[in-house]
């Protein structure tokens, strides 16, 4: 397991290069060049991630720990695939679970978690997570525990650091928080909640989904329990990857068939898993490990000897690229009349947030019926949007919590703009030129 960990300095990408592996960037809409800002849904796939899924299926299609070939070749693969999950969160191969997705491996572990606790105990969820963070530990109420909710800044998203702390105490068991939100791309102080949990003898749960294309994550120097995260969005397939600690993995009480091994991971992995998804898992970390050791300036040896010192860089230069083309989309935006982004704006602040805006056009009386009648509600301008080539996302993405605290949930949510690496400053100018058609700017 990696310890110290230096990046490369200020480093560039090559997004000809990075641009012609993704065979979907190639696309036209109505004529328009598609444009990809939905990557916060889901992110594109390079070519070398989509060969060995249909390698997999048209040769090593087999169930595991069989005595021949093609079964042989499925469990090295799977194997393979854990080492990469294990070089992308910087733990344990055994510490990798797999499963359909973070949503359902969420609520696994949150009955498993439950089984413990009762109306004696309280779990700690924010306000300002995805609702796959915050369900399945509301289920647990009827166990009879009681969930107690962080607060946010309003004015800029951010979680209330000092409440949340104030709602930790000997009874909280659990602290379940987003690294990054993914509605208005607010990047939570993950490490010191951890922290704040820790003290008080709870566990940390950490929801990475949205965190995951934009920034290194290293589950080793966060010290957290458990740490969750969806492959589909950092270039690679539908796949949902849990990190637990080794020592819950072992401790925990899963909910399991009879025949299925009581050995870590593979405990936690119920029924068949999607082999030919886990296919694409290897070349998706490996997508992301040359990244670094092509970013400029070239990293030196040691920075990109082994896959995650080449993470390390590739996150790196991802970071300084994505900022370069957040700073341009939000000063434009901040430019079209009537826009308003919702989350940090100040660029002091722009350490604490990812690519990932969300934005309304707010008239004078800012209502849904005003909105309605000028076409701008944030489905209307999604789908004008879409016909341009603009792929956009409207509604609350299942950041519900987030968006009935800001009483906009009633008045179709926001428009959400998310930023990847894949995408260009000619994307982020003619996203602005055609925004300020559309509402008039
Ligand atoms: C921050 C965040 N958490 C959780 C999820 C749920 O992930 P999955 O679809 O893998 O269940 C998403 C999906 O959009 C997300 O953005």
């Amino acid at each position: 397991m990696a310890t110290t960990e230096t990046a490369a300095p200020a480093a560039a990408l090559d997004l000809t290069h990075i641009r012609a592996q993704f065979p979907a960037l190639a696309q036209t809409v109505n004529n328009h060049p598609a444009v990809f800002l939905d990557g916060p849904g889901g992110t594109q796939v390079p070519q070398r991630v989509i060969d060995p899924i249909s390698n997999y299926l048209r040769r090593d299609n087999a169930n595991t720990c069989g005595a021949y070939s093609t079964s042989r070749n499925t469990d090295a693969m799977l194997a393979e695939a854990r080492a990469a999950m294990a070089d992308f969160l910087n733990c344990g191969p055994d510490e990798i679970v797999f499963g359909p997705n973070m949503t359902t491996l969420t609520y696994m572990m949150s009955r498993a978690i439950g089984r413990d606790l009762g109306p004696s105990d309280e779990i700690l969820v924010t306000r300002l997570d995805h609702d796959a963070n915050v369900s399945p530990w509301l289920a647990l109420e009827e166990k009879g525990v009681t969930i107690r909710w962080a607060e946010i800044h309003e004015e800029n998203c951010t979680l209330d650091l000092a409440d949340l702390a104030s709602k930790i105490n000997d009874r909280t068991k659990l602290v379940a928080v987003g690294y990054a939100s993914n509605a208005v791309g607010t990047i939570n102080p993950v490490k010191t909640i951890v922290r704040l949990a820790h003290a008080a003898g709870a566990l940390a749960y950490v929801d990475a989904v949205h965190y995951s294309p934009h920034g290194l994550i290293d589950v080793a120097a966060l010290d957290c329990d458990f740490l969750v995260c969806s492959t589909y969005k950092f270039f690679g397939p539908h796949m949902g990857v849990l990190f637990g600690k080794r020592e819950h993995l072992q401790r925990l009480r899963p909910y399991k068939v009879r025949p299925l091994t009581d050995a870590i991971p593979n405990r936690w992995e119920w029924g068949t898993l999607n082999h030919e998804c886990i296919a694409g898992i290897t070349a998706c970390v490996d997508y992301l490990a040359d990244l670094g050791r092509r970013a400029r300036p070239c990293p030196s040896q040691s920075q990109a000897a082994t896959r995650r010192a080449a993470l390390v860089s590739a996150f790196e230069a991802i970071h300084q690229y994505e900022h370069g083309l957040m700073e341009r989309l939000i000063a434009g935006l901040s430019q079209i009349p009537g826009l308003k982004i919702y989350g940090i704006t100040d660029p002091a602040g722009f350490e604490e947030r990812c690519p990932t805006l969300a934005v309304r056009i707010v008239n004078q009386n800012a209502d849904q019926s005003a909105n309605q009648t000028t076409g701008q509600t944030p489905l209307a301008l999604a789908t004008q949007l879409g016909e341009r080539g603009f792929f956009t996302w409207d509604g609350n993405y299942y950041a519900l919590n987030l968006t009935e605290r800001l009483d906009v949930e009633k008045s179709g949510g926001f428009l959400r703009i998310g930023l990847v690496h894949y995408n260009t400053v000619e994307e982020v100018d003619r996203l602005l030129g055609t925004l300020r058609q559309i509402v008039g700017g």
